[in-house]
């Protein structure tokens, strides 16, 4: 069924810098329409200069929900009524909800991280090596930390993963320690080592991969990268950026409808869209 917007349509926007790429709208907005709800995503480049005046406009407008991306996700917590305390947690704010004129802040990444890591193994005394340590880390570390994981950050800036570490009380090891990979479970990459234009590359040579690790990328494009192609050479088992794109935005859209996410529908499209 096509969208049909009508004056009492509910309005979200996805918010960010750049923001023309983000396959969030054609992905929620053909959830709405699967569901025949009656709401639309748009998206609204938002510099970092225009964001206190882009919150006043969401007051102002009656927009029911937003979807943030970079570079907006930490810099948005101030200026909300309220930020759930996993958000908090993390440090970051990827949704937001207005209701009854009150902003409130959440986070949906590291939903977007346990969920498919879940449905693989038990997360509770697993050792998780974590490549990188920018705001996607930080929602793995909360993810995998929650179930009761134990994580070693890999990163190239040693003192970036350190102020990290402290904070989530972990190991940091410097991203060219490739060799101790081996005694690890899972590796989560979140990098940005490997993403368009860059696709030749991987954050760790195919030797450090082995046949029993659990290899989660988190870069969706290329929709297979790299290190998912060199961890399936092996024989590990892989989870892609997609699947935690979907995750994100399935918990999203439910935040911002109140109704379970059509899934298999949201899928359709950023395997369309993703060309795979
Ligand atoms: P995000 O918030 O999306 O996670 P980010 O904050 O820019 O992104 O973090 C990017 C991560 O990729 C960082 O861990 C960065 O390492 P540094 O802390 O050393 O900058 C890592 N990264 C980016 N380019 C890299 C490269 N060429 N080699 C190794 N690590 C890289």
């Amino acid at each position: 069924m096509p969208l049909e917007i009508t004056a009492r349509t509910s309005l979200c926007l996805i918010i960010g810098d750049p923001v023309s790429h983000s396959l969030s709208p054609a992905m929620h907005n053909a959830a709405y329409a699967h569901l025949g709800i009656q709401f639309v995503m748009g998206a609204a480049h938002v510099t970092p200069e225009g964001l206190v005046d882009a919150i006043k406009g969401v007051r102002a407008l009656g927009i029911r929900g937003l979807a943030v991306t970079m570079p907006h996700k930490v810099s948005i917590m101030p200026l909300l009524d309220a930020v759930v305390p996993t958000a908090q947690a993390i440090g970051a704010v990827n949704t937001v909800v207005v209701e009854n004129g009150v902003l409130t802040g959440f986070n949906t990444d590291w939903l977007g991280i346990l969920r498919p890591l879940e449905q693989r193994t038990p997360l509770k005394g697993k050792a998780v090596a974590l490549l990188g340590a920018g705001g996607a880390a930080q929602a793995a570390l909360h993810a995998c930390q929650s179930q009761g994981a134990s994580v070693t950050i890999f990163n190239r800036t040693i003192e970036k993963a350190k102020t990290i570490a402290e904070r989530f009380g972990c190991a940091v090891l410097p991203l060219t320690d490739v060799m101790e990979l081996g005694a690890f479970d899972i590796i989560i990459n979140t990098t940005s080592v490997g993403m368009d234009p860059n696709r030749n590359q991987s954050p760790i040579p195919q030797s450090a991969i082995c046949k029993h690790h659990i290899v989660f990328e988190t870069i969706y494009s290329p929709a297979r990268t790299q290190l998912i192609q060199m961890s399936e050479a092996v024989g590990a088992q892989t989870i892609t950026g997609l699947e935690m794109f979907l995750e994100q935005g399935a918990a999203q859209f439910q935040l911002h409808t109140g109704v379970k996410a059509p899934r298999a529908e949201m899928e359709k499209i950023l395997k369309a869209a993703l060309g795979r």
